[in-house]
């Protein structure tokens, strides 16, 4: 298996809301396939869809009711295929969502298998006359009755998300088939959703008291046979050159090893979400203030850990978590603390991905009234939780947390609908009203917009070995306003300097670069002249400023 991965960067697309090519105000490959261009100008090599596939929309394409084909709402194969070729014709790679720890509850095996305990089909899932008492992460008790065949389901999602028994060998066999239909089409690879939670303990014990809905967590996280399956589907992927990427929920360093090196390996690389508690305690929903510190200690934990062994992935947005900006940065400072937040990460160790309008620095959306909102978990959090606060209140927790916040329409330009759409459809969800301001047009024509500061992270970080391949470092890792790592590789090094904080600070240089002169290779203030600049020890950072030098020792 080669290695090609490790010199890439994805863009992540979420289909409906990305481009809309035919009109009805669902975004679709028609609108993909326009915009390739743009997204290999934003200088990445590679797309990540997340599902695109035949859905209900019960958890918008999480909720898959037939692996092998496209949602007619965003094309057909056929389709697809021509935007398969065309982006690797432009030198993009392709990957696809693999979502096999659920079904939809209105996919074929599901029906059948609901119909009796002797049909090919029975135990395709999980059913139990007497339920366990698991709490879903969705949608309240993690059993669910089905009348036809007089038995519980298990869902750890939504309802309408049964999970597949994995234990049968029937569905490890349709979903190699699932690997082999895309791979022999062409795609590159495979984003493997919640791929820890496959297997299941057995006899599913009861839940340990825990935090609301995550009960069963013990018992179906890492479970008895996660890396037998997960390597029976990698020799699957490894007769194609192809590269798999994990999502781990709650995934620690230590069992992330597991799955990436050593004889169980069964991933290339694993999304993990340690960095992305910086502000709440487990999910969003759960909101703290942001804390540098946190923000950090996750960070290194993973550099340091995963260097030599495994290689990290790097993000801070996608379909799943609210705007970065309203999270780790500040709306009011929207430009500088955008800049700044790629600076924190596009230079890390590891794969970076970009969520679509990550790059142009979108913001939280934040709707009148939760009968506004689509994601199934935003409204059973609202009707699970904190009944006795105040509308208002229980209002504001969604809007600090709705994964809705990163699924409005892209904002193309400042024409109705963002340009998302034509002007006479009705996008399928709300624009955000900033869209006159914050667009990709506007960012284009603005050398010091969020965009160009991404393409210009992105050139540098192709341009050097010791970015792409260098060690890691962090230093003063108690300052609670200024994260500051390092790169290094043979005399190469490169310091990263980034500020949290929304009034000037002083910051302090390593030791070891006092008085050295290095090159400013990035600013996200214009004023400050790249080239040469000789470092002092103790300089000041304005608000949300970073600054990326290269030396030479
Ligand atoms: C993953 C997906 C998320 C989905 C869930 C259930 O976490 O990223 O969007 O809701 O799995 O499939
Ligand atoms: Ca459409």
């Amino acid at each position: 298996m080669s290695d090609w991965y490790k010199k890439m960067s994805f863009y992540q697309i979420w289909i409906r809301s990305f481009a809309d090519g035919n009109g009805d105000g669902i975004g679709d490959l028609w609108g993909v396939y326009d915009k390739l261009e743009y997204i290999k100008s934003v200088g990445v090599d590679g797309i990540w869809f997340s599902p695109i596939y035949p859905s209900p929309n019960a958890d918008f394409g999480y909720d898959i009711s037939d692996y092998k084909d496209i949602h007619p709402e965003y094309g057909d194969l056929a389709l697809f295929k021509k935007v398969l070729d065309k982006a690797h014709d432009l030198g993009l790679k392709v990957i696809m969502d693999l979502v096999i720890n659920h079904t939809s509850d209105e996919h074929p095996w599901f029906q059948e298998s609901r119909k009796g305990r002797c049909n090919p089909y029975s135990d395709y899932y999980i059913w139990r006359d007497t339920p366990n008492n698991w709490e879903s992460l969705f949608e309240g008790n993690a059993w669910e009755y089905d009348p036809q065949r007089g038995q519980y389901y298990l869902h750890i999602f939504a309802k309408k998300q049964p999970d597949l028994n994995m234990d049968n060998p029937a569905v490890r066999k349709e979903v190699e088939e699932i690997l082999k239909f895309w791979l022999d089409m062409g795609v590159d690879g495979f984003r493997e959703d919640v791929i820890n939670f496959i297997s299941k303990k057995e006899g599913l014990p009861s839940g340990v008291p825990l935090l609301p809905a995550v009960n069963g967590m013990p018992h179906y996280k890492d479970g008895p046979h996660i890396y037998e399956y997960n390597r029976q589907f990698r020799r699957v992927c490894q007769k194609y050159d192809c590269f798999q990427i994990g999502e781990g929920p709650m995934t620690t360093l230590k069992s992330a090893l597991k799955y990436l090196t050593g004889p169980e390996k069964c991933l290339d690389m694993m999304f993990s979400f340690d960095h992305m508690m910086a502000d709440c305690f487990y999910t969003e929903y759960m909101h703290r203030p942001f804390s540098l510190l946190k923000y950090k200690r996750a960070i290194s934990k993973w550099q340091y850990g995963l260097e030599g062994r495994a290689w990290n992935s790097l993000y801070l947005e996608n379909h799943d978590h609210p705007r970065i900006i309203s999270r780790y940065g500040s709306e009011v400072f929207r430009v500088k603390s955008g800049t700044m937040l790629a600076a924190s990460y596009l230079f890390l160790q590891g794969t970076p991905f970009i969520y679509q309008g990550q790059e142009i620095g979108m913001t939280n959306i934040r709707l009148g009234r939760i009968e506004h909102y689509e994601d199934v978990s935003s409204k059973t959090n609202f009707h699970r939780y904190h009944l006795k606060d105040s509308m208002a209140r229980r209002l504001h927790r969604i809007h600090l947390s709705s994964r809705d916040s990163a699924r409005t329409p892209m904002q193309w330009d400042d024409s109705p609908h963002a340009g998302f759409t034509v002007p006479q459809a009705q996008p399928w969800f709300y624009v955000n009203r900033n869209y006159t301001e914050v667009n990709v047009k506007n960012q284009e024509k603005d050398p010091s917009s969020i965009l160009n500061f991404y393409r210009a992270c992105l050139k540098l970080r192709k341009s050097s070995k010791t970015l792409l391949f260098g060690g890691y470092r962090e230093h003063f890792p108690k300052d609670r306003y200024v994260f500051t790592y390092e790169r290094y590789r043979k005399d190469i090094r490169y310091l990263i300097i980034c500020s949290f904080s929304e009034s000037a600070v002083a910051f302090r240089v390593p030791r070891e670069y006092e008085g050295r002169t290095g090159e400013l290779m990035l600013c996200n203030y214009e004023d400050r002249e790249k080239g040469p600049d000789k470092v002092r020890s103790i300089g000041f950072l304005r608000a949300y400023e970073t600054r990326v030098y290269r030396f030479r020792f």
